[in-house]
């Protein structure tokens, strides 16, 4: 079902880039046809239950963009509902840079890699973070996850998109690569 997320996506100047390349007609199509969803699938859901890590863009007032990185047990990255993400945020260095641009704008980006099986997603949205909430706090913590939980962000999905495998190359951790020993005896 098409929907007018793509606006999210493709900016006026970036549909005038397509124009100048010749790819305005095909995605003009993309976005009449399927669109840009904003819903959590069962299959986005899966991708995410297996992430241990993401990084987070945040924009600051002045428009500097930022990423930072974001790690966990694997499934850290918890679905609240079908358009709401949230993990736990861990003590860190303090610079609270990301917390910074979420106070001056909450527009927010995730960005997921798959290394293994060479997949990522992209998701725009809006994103908070918050401290005062101790039943949210509890259910992202991992009692066996050696850090300290301060706060939680939540993320509202506006749009997601599934990038291809194009110059991924394959990584593996290291259960993966225990998995790979294992069936090689
Ligand atoms: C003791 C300690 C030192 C850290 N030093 C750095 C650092 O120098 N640079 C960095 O980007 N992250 C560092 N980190 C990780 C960040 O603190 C962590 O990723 C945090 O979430 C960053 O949030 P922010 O980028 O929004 O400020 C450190 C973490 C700890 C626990």
């Amino acid at each position: 079902m098409p929907n007018d997320n793509a606006q999210i996506v493709f900016s006026p100047s970036a549909r005038a880039q397509q124009v100048r390349h010749g790819s305005r007609d095909s995605y003009a199509k993309m976005e009449q046809t399927r669109g840009f969803q904003a819903d959590i699938t069962p299959e986005l859901a899966g991708f995410i239950a297996e992430r241990d890590s993401l990084y987070l863009g945040t924009v600051s007032a002045d428009g500097w963009p930022y990423i930072q990185h974001r790690g966990g047990a694997k499934g850290f990255i918890k679905v609240l509902d079908d358009r709401t993400l949230a993990f736990a945020d861990f003590a860190g260095n303090r610079q609270y840079i990301s917390m910074g641009n979420l106070d001056d704008n909450d527009r927010a980006f995730i960005f997921l890699m798959d290394y293994a099986n060479r997949r990522r997603i992209k998701i725009w949205g809006r994103a908070k973070f918050i401290e005062d909430d101790p039943a949210l706090l509890a259910r992202l913590t991992d009692p066996e996850y050696p850090a300290h939980v301060e706060r939680a962000l939540v993320f509202t999905v506006e749009a997601w998109d599934v990038n291809c495998k194009q110059h991924i190359k394959p990584r593996y951790d290291d259960e993966q690569v225990a998995e790979i020993i294992a069936g090689q005896k």
